[in-house]
C-alpha cells in the first residue's frame, strides 16, 4: 500500500502542479480570494529564532501591510471576512464567570484575512481523484498529503504567545505536535519553543514533516506513548514541556486515550495546547472500525455534538469543565479563532471552522 501511494503520489503530483498552472491560467475567484496565487512554503528547517524576535517581526510586518494599505489611495476593501464578530473577541454569554474569566481575545486576525485571500485551494482534478479514492480504505490524510498543497492558518506566532503569556509562560521548552498534519502549526510551534518532534499517524504527511527537517514519529502515540516515555527516560531526555493536539481529537481513532496519552508525555506542571472545531463532530476513518467513519471510542457519553444554537458555547464548557479535567488538565485560558484550510473549488475553496483554543496544565 506505502508503495502504491509513493508511486501514485509522484504522479499524483505531477499532474496536480500541471492542473495548478491551467487553474492559475483561468480561474475567476470560486471563493473569497482576492487572488490565487499559491506560494511555496518557506522551509522551516533552520534553528528557531528567539521568539521575541520573530514576533517583532511579525508585527512590523503587520503594520507596514497596514501603512501601505492605507496609504494607497487606489485601494479597495476587498471582499474578505475581517473576523470582526464578537464572538470571536469574547467568551459565550452563557458561559458562568469561572469559565469566562479564562478567555483571552487573541484578535485582530488580519493574518486570517490575509490567509483566505490567498488560500492554496486544490483544483478539480486532484479533489476530483480525491473524492474517489476516498471511497476506498485508504487514509484520507496520506491522500491530501499527496494531492492537496499545503495550506491552513489558525494561529501567529504572536498571538500564541499572547495565550501562554496568559498563564505566565514565557518560553517553551520540548513541544511534541501530536497529529501536525502539513505542518503549518509546527511551524509556529517551533517558532515559540526550543525543539518539536511531530508525530503523524498518516505516513503521508509523516514523509513531508521529515522532509522539513523535524523529528518525526509516525505512529499513534495513544498506542505507544509507554514505550516512548521509557526510551526517553533511557536516553536521559526530559519530557515535553507542551504537548499540541490541533484539530485532531475529532479526527482520530481515540480522542480520550489520546489526551491522556498527552498528559503522560508531558513533565510536571506542563501544558496541554489543544483547538477543535466545535460543536464537536466526531469523523475517524481507519481499519480499527472497519472505515465506517466512526471512531473506536467517542465523547458521546460528555453530550458533545447535540444540534442547537449555542452548540459550541455549551460543547466548550465541556471540553474545559469535564473532558479536559477527566483526562488529567486544569484549564487555565481559553481562546476562539477560525481555523482556515484552502480546500478544493469542488466545495468551494477555503475552508473556515470555528475552533476552540485551550491551553491546559497537566496536574
Ligand atoms: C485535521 S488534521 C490536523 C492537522 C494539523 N494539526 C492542523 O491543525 O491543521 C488531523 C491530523 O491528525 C493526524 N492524526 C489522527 N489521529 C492521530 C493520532 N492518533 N496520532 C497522531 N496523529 C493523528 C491525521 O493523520 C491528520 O494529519
Amino acid at each position: 500500500m506505502v508503495e502504491f501511494l509513493a508511486t501514485f503520489g509522484a504522479a499524483a503530483k505531477e499532474l496536480f502542479d500541471y492542473n495548478r498552472e491551467m487553474y492559475e491560467f483561468d480561474q475567476a475567484p470560486l471563493c473569497l480570494q482576492r487572488h490565487f496565487s499559491y506560494k511555496e512554503p518557506q522551509s522551516h528547517v533552520s534553528h528557531a529564532r528567539h521568539p521575541e524576535e520573530l514576533v517583532a517581526e511579525e508585527w512590523e510586518e503587520w503594520e507596514e501591510s497596514e501603512e501601505s494599505e492605507e496609504s494607497d489611495g487606489e485601494f479597495e476593501e476587498p471582499e474578505l471576512p475581517t473576523f470582526a464578530e464578537r464572538k470571536w473577541s469574547a467568551p459565550p454569554q452563557t458561559w458562568p464567570n469561572e469559565a469566562a474569566a479564562l478567555f483571552v481575545p487573541l484578535g485582530p486576525h488580519t493574518a486570517a484575512t490575509r490567509f483566505v485571500g490567498e488560500a492554496p485551494v486544490a483544483s478539480w482534478f486532484p479533489a476530483t481523484l480525491y473524492n474517489v479514492l476516498c471511497e476506498l480504505p485508504v487514509n484520507e490524510f496520506d491522500l491530501q498529503a499527496w494531492l492537496y498543497p499545503k495550506g491552513s492558518h489558525l494561529f501567529t506566532a504572536r498571538q500564541l504567545q499572547r495565550l501562554l503569556e496568559a498563564t505566565g509562560v514565557t518560553c517553551l521548552g520540548r513541544v511534541l505536535d501530536v497529529g501536525a498534519g502539513d505542518g503549518c502549526h509546527t511551524a509556529v510551534l517551533r517558532a515559540v519553543s526550543q525543539s518539536v518532534v511531530a508525530a503523524e499517524t498518516s505516513r503521508g504527511m509523516a514523509w513531508h514533516l521529515e522532509r522539513e527537517g523535524y523529528e518525526v514519529w509516525c505512529e499513534d502515540v495513544s498506542e505507544t506513548f509507554a514505550e516512548r516515555a521509557a526510551d526517553l527516560a533511557r536516553r536521559k531526555l526530559p519530557l515535553f514541556s507542551l504537548v499540541s493536539v490541533l484539530n485532531v481529537l475529532d479526527r482520530c481513532a481515540a480522542p480520550r486515550k489520546l489526551c491522556s496519552a498527552a498528559a503522560a508525555l508531558l513533565e510536571p506542571g506542563g501544558f496541554l495546547l489543544l483547538a477543535s472545531p466545535l460543536p464537536f463532530s466526531a469523523s475517524y476513518y481507519g481499519p480499527e472500525t472497519g472505515w465506517n467513519g466512526q471512531p473506536l471510542a467517542g465523547l458521546e457519553d460528555l453530550g458533545f455534538g447535540k444540534e442547537g444554537e449555542d452548540a459550541w458555547a455549551r460543547d466548550g464548557l465541556t471540553m474545559i469543565q469535564d473532558f479536559l479535567p477527566s483526562c488529567g488538565f486544569q484549564v487555565e485560558a481559553v481562546s476562539r479563532l477560525p481555523y482556515l484550510s484552502g480546500g478544493d473549488v469542488l466545495d468551494g475553496g477555503c475552508i473556515e471552522l470555528d475552533d476552540i483554543l485551550v491551553l491546559a496544565r497537566k496536574t
